[in-house]
């Protein structure tokens, strides 16, 4: 994906959504805009999600929305970000955008950031003054870490840079300012000739990748550290968590020392963007056998099965998009639709609110 200097980046892949969610309405790719003295811009304050709408053969299907949404609110809460969205309008939103994307598999991505009020603006780090703008834009995402990544695994590194303390900037919002955290993991990593840097926590134990949560097969074990250790509480991770039970594989959250790392038998990244990608070098010493290992390719095996709707899921894991239109009629929240002019149908009854609460969830 990119050049071994990192500098070159990969533009060749995204097919993009021509239309953007933007607080209710559907308004054109370019007219999603802000102005550059918005507080996001200066001060890093908008929190985002990631998500993944899969191909099958029942059409487009959007992976573990509910719970991304719910991690999307929680992110929101914890910087007090008082807007009003319900868990159902941003489902809603998200599906009918995949909808009119005429995309079969895309990228999702749902931001709530601190705007400018430009008719009385406000210039300082208090964010209160300044309004929010929620917007949910799509396009088509290749492999993330490279499209032989997959199979042949990558090359990674441990970063110099430390992951986030808990009591600095919280690594379980999902808030853009974390992302400064991570380019930095990252670039170190591009321009060392690495696809992707490990960042330690504070204490010195593995925490994360940039973009990734990590996992450590070790005599037949599956281990991944703990929320703790200043990670994301990655959707994939609980994905993993929860196919592995489904495998009869013991899987355990432990707090992992670097070492650990080097003599592993297997590693791997889980992630929406790097989806499940093994990891074949840390620091240039060769992981087990130095390819994808068994473990990894059989927890890989049952998660893309899972994605393509082919193999049933451990819980509710996949809104079809085609299903939930037909099922739903006028599912879409009540948006409006500056696009074309045209008022979407009226709004469903609410759902109940899903909290993002399994396995891998907000404390440990
Ligand atoms: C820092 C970080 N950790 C972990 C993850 C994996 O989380 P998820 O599986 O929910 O995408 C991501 C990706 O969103 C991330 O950016």
């Amino acid at each position: 994906m990119f050049s071994k200097d990192g500098k070159a980046k990969d533009i060749a892949t995204p097919r993009i959504c021509d239309v953007v969610w933007h607080d209710g309405e559907f308004i054109k790719w370019d007219d999603a805009r802000v102005h550059v003295m918005s507080h996001v811009l200066h001060y890093g304050s908008s929190i985002f999600e990631g998500i993944r709408c899969y191909a099958t053969k029942r059409g487009p299907a959007i992976f573990r929305l509910k719970e991304h949404m719910q991690r999307f609110l929680n992110s929101a809460k914890i910087y007090r970000m008082d807007h009003t969205w319900k868990l159902d309008q941003l489902t809603a939103a998200s599906v009918e955008l995949v909808e009119r994307s005429g995309l079969d598999q895309c990228y999702i991505r749902p931001i709530l950031f601190r705007s400018l009020d430009e008719a009385r603006p406000a210039f300082g780090v208090n964010p209160f003054p300044n309004p929010l703008a929620c917007y949910i834009g799509a396009w088509d995402w290749g492999k993330y870490l490279g499209d032989e990544a997959i199979e042949k695994g990558v090359d990674v590194c441990v970063s110099t840079w430390n992951r986030l303390t808990p009591n600095s900037m919280p690594a379980m919002a999902k808030s853009g300012a974390n992302y400064m955290n991570s380019q930095l993991i990252k670039m170190e990593a591009l321009v060392n000739g690495f696809a992707e840097g490990i960042a330690l926590d504070d204490r010195g134990y593995v925490s994360e990748g940039s973009g990734e949560n990590i996992f450590m097969v070790s005599n037949g074990m599956v281990l991944t550290p703990p929320l703790s250790s200043s990670i994301l509480a990655g959707i994939t991770r609980d994905s993993v968590i929860q196919i592995c039970h489904e495998l009869g594989i013991t899987v355990k959250e432990r707090s992992i020392q670097r070492a650990a790392l080097y003599v592993a038998d297997e590693l791997f990244f889980s992630g929406t963007a790097a989806e499940i990608t093994p990891i074949r070098s840390v620091d240039r010493i060769t992981v087990g056998a130095g390819g994808r290992g068994e473990m990894t390719e059989k927890i890989q095996k049952a998660f893309f099965e899972i994605t393509k709707g082919e193999r049933k899921a451990p819980g509710d894991w996949l809104t079809y998009v085609n299903a939930t239109k037909k099922s739903q009629p006028g599912n879409n929240g009540n948006q409006s639709d500056k696009t074309s002019g045209v008022s979407a149908p009226a709004k469903s009854a609410e759902e109940p609110v899903l909290k993002y609460q399994t396995a891998a969830s907000i404390t440990d």
